[in-house]
Formats: structure tokens, C-alpha cells, sequence
């Protein structure tokens, strides 16, 4: 699609994981209203308790890393959940939304600042790019 002004804009699919802690303190419909007031459209939705295979594909590139047990516990601690959100630019939206990795550090009306606890429970996943988004979209996929 193109746009007054000439920049080429496509709908596209991204993934996103309310964590643990979000779920168990009641903030999921907080953020999904949040992904909705921004023009993202919930396509996907599942409240699901992950199992550590699962967790693992997923966090492919992070499981050797310092921080990995610590963040596959907490992951695995209770449900999550796991949705698709579409619009233009969905997937450089939502991380705009979602603010800096670490809530301390993201901006005041970010939801990782509204909602995440730590570094570790940030609150809210969204996937960083096109390659992350199709390939998180697609393990998703088995579960919604
Ligand atoms: P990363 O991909 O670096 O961040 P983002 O989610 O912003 O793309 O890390 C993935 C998740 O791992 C991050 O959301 C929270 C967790 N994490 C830690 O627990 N400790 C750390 O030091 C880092 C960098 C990440
Ligand atoms: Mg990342």
C-alpha cells in the first residue's frame, strides 16, 4: 500500500508474549487495550503455560547467555500469553511500545516501564524484527 507523502507501508504480523508476571497481576487487558489504542489488531490470543521445549525454540539465541535460567524460570512460572498483533509497521510499532529492554530504563509510558517488575520480568515480549517475527509467528502457530 502506498501513502500520501510516498513511503510504501505493508500489514504485517508480530509476536507478543504477556509474561508471567503480567498475567498474574490482572494487566493483560491494560496492555491489549494499549496494542488496540495504537491501531494494532489483535489476531491471535492464547492463554497458555509454555513447556520448557517450546521456551527453548524460542529463546534459540539466548540460551547460552548468563541470564538464560534465570529467565526460563520465570517464563515457566505460570501462564502467558501468546498473541498476534497486525497493522502497518506492526512489528517497529509494538517495540516502540513496549519501550527499552530494561523497564528501569524505558520510557515513562512505556508498557515495560508500567508493567515489568526487572530486567528478567520485563513484562511484555515483542519480536525485534521481520526474520524474528516470521519465525516467533510460526511457533506460535502451534499454539493458538
Ligand atoms: P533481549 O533480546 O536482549 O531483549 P528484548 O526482549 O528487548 O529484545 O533479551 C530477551 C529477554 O531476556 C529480555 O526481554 C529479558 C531477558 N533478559 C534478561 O533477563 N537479562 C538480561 O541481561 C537481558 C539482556 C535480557
Ligand atoms: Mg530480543
Amino acid at each position: 500500500r502506498s501513502r500520501p507523502g510516498g513511503v510504501a507501508r505493508t500489514c504485517e504480523g508480530t509476536g507478543a508474549i504477556l509474561e508471567p508476571g503480567v498475567v498474574a497481576a490482572g494487566n493483560n487487558g491494560a496492555i491489549l487495550r494499549a496494542a488496540e489504542a495504537a491501531g494494532l489488531a489483535v489476531r491471535g490470543l492464547h492463554l497458555v503455560r509454555l513447556d520448557v521445549s517450546r521456551l527453548r525454540a524460542f529463546y534459540a539465541e539466548h540460551l547460552e547467555k548468563p541470564f538464560y535460567p534465570e529467565l526460563e524460570a520465570f517464563m515457566l512460572e505460570g501462564p502467558v500469553v501468546l498473541a498476534v498483533l497486525e497493522g502497518e509497521d506492526a512489528i517497529a510499532r509494538w517495540r516502540a511500545l513496549l519501550g527499552t529492554t530494561d523497564p528501569a530504563k524505558a520510557a515513562p509510558e512505556s508498557l515495560r516501564r508500567l508493567y515489568g517488575e526487572d530486567l528478567t520480568r520485563n513484562g511484555v515480549h515483542g519480536s525485534d524484527g521481520p526474520a524474528s517475527a516470521t519465525r516467533e509467528l510460526g511457533l506460535m502457530a502451534e499454539l493458538l
